[in-house]
């Protein structure tokens, strides 16, 4: 770790000098000017450098962050803060230092990984087809482009999901294409059906396209067929919107029998299913999509923001053939076509071999964190696989659910409510989902994880370790 040389003047009644966090960042700026510190240097982390210099970790989180402002320091995300190089360009754009602070639990995102390197790569491939670039910054068909498209379903088809490049369509990522399918083949006031927990993204975007949506009760593997045909008499809903890999937030897979069951419920009642299959990618071993089992009832979503980069915002579509020209004509009006840039770079990335390197570094690197869930959680009620980015924990009845969520928050710990998962009108269950992809290290996941098990060890009406 290095060790800066840097002399703070504190504020006396006689003398006020300037605030600590600015004395940090001049004294920076000053060593970057003397040379003392080069270009891709390392700076000490947060904790360190508060240490050192006898002062709060936040004082040195405000010094880096006006360090940033400088355009002297760059922070990297999971690798921490470096001296800028020179020649930066003045778009750059640098993540929040505020991951050193906080264990944030919340988010669905893939662990961090490196691929700036095969993204230059991938670049540099594209660059090498001017006449292609050129043909890329032209409008298209909304579908995609035809050669992209097959690059891509072909490599899907070896994950074993039947994806056919004359029927699939691009979308922005799993959201776009939830958007579009709601305002495909929804109209205000129509009832759907969702899973009794589910992804908050449907919800707020089924909100907006004022449905209403109706839930069907779950069990570990999913919707419960019982429940499901009740409902279909009940609202003969227009659709089936569930996530049968990796359910969000329970994780829960519907086994083989399930989903034949569910399926033939919707085809009873002439319900549109929607598998969202975001997550589809990430088990090593699943049973078969419900796109493969019945293509003409099954509209099936998937991307790739789990198994490579969200910030590619690449997701497709594939929809019975009788809906495929409402889909063409809504992506039409939403956005006239996804960047072929976008697919371009996919389908490099697909091609070299990285975009399997990537899936396997995220496989191995969500077990190791699920190991260290199942030794810190274990003992509670958590719903978890090995290849899941999230955690479903049921609380202990001693704790209230928001309570839990605040004193999580108030010792540093971010995780999600069961209240954003759960559609209006149905009954909240007791439970957290923890996003344990989310935080950069190892270390700072199980940092959290520790001080949950603590928590959970605890009554708080009692507060004493149980
Ligand atoms: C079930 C589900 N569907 C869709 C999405 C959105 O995916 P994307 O980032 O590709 O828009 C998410 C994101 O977490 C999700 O969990």
């Amino acid at each position: 770790m290095t060790i800066m040389n840097i002399v703070l003047t504190p504020s006396t009644e006689s003398h006020k000098s300037d605030p600590l966090y600015r004395q940090i960042a001049d004294a920076i700026e000053q060593q970057i000017t003397s040379g003392e510190l080069s270009a891709g240097h390392k700076l000490p982390t947060h904790r360190a450098l508060a240490e050192q210099l006898k002062v709060t970790v936040g004082t040195v989180t405000r010094a880096y962050a006006e360090a940033e402002r400088r355009e002297l320091v760059e922070a990297r995300v999971g690798a921490g803060t470096f001296v800028c190089q020179k020649d930066s360009p003045s778009w750059v754009y640098n993540y929040s230092a505020q991951e050193e602070e906080a264990c944030n639990l919340g988010h669905n995102i893939p662990p961090c990984i490196d691929r700036a390197e095969m993204l230059k790569e991938a670049m540099d491939n594209l660059s090498r087809h001017p006449d292609q670039l050129n043909q890329m910054m032209l409008y298209h068909d909304p579908q995609g482009l035809e050669p992209h498209r097959r690059v891509i379903a072909h490599w899907l088809q070896t994950k074993g999901l039947d994806i056919d490049p004359e029927r699939m369509h691009f979308s922005s990522g799993g959201q776009h294409a939830v958007q579009l399918i709601l305002s495909a083949f929804c109209r205000q006031g129509d009832t759907l059906l969702v899973e009794q927990v589910t992804y908050p993204g449907f919800l707020s975007l089924a909100r907006q396209q004022q449905v209403s949506v109706k839930p069907v009760e779950l069990d570990h593997e999913g919707i419960i067929p019982a429940s499901l045909e009740a409902a279909c008499r009940q609202y003969q809903p227009r659709m089936l919107y569930c996530t049968p890999t990796l359910q969000n937030p329970t994780t829960a897979t519907m086994g083989e029998q399930r989903r034949n069951e569910i399926l033939a419920i919707c085809r009873r009642y002439q319900v549109l299913l929607v598998e969202d299959d975001v997550n589809g990618l990430l088990p090593q071993q699943r049973p078969a999509p419900m796109l493969n089992l019945d293509p003409e009832l099954v509209i099936h979503i998937g991307g790739l923001s789990k198994c490579l980069a969200p910030g590619l915002r690449l997701g497709y579509i594939q929809v019975p053939q009788n809906l495929q020209q409402r889909l063409n004509t809504a992506l039409h009006n939403h956005s006239l076509m996804i960047s072929p840039l976008l697919t371009g770079l996919a389908c490099e990335l697909i091609q070299k071999g990285d975009a399997d390197r990537v899936l396997q570094q995220i496989h191995h690197d969500i077990s190791l964190r699920q190991q260290l869930v199942s030794k810190h959680l274990g003992k509670f009620a958590i719903q978890h696989t090995p290849d899941s980015f999230h955690v479903w924990l049921t609380l202990p009845e001693y704790w209230r659910l928001s309570d839990f969520v605040s004193a999580a928050e108030q010792q540093g710990v971010i995780i999600k409510s069961a209240e954003m998962f759960t559609p209006p009108g149905a009954t909240i269950p007791p439970a957290v989902r923890l996003a344990i992809s989310a935080p950069f290290t190892h270390k700072k996941l199980e940092q959290g994880l520790l001080i949950l098990a603590e928590l959970l060890q605890k009554d708080p009406m009692n507060d004493f370790a149980l």
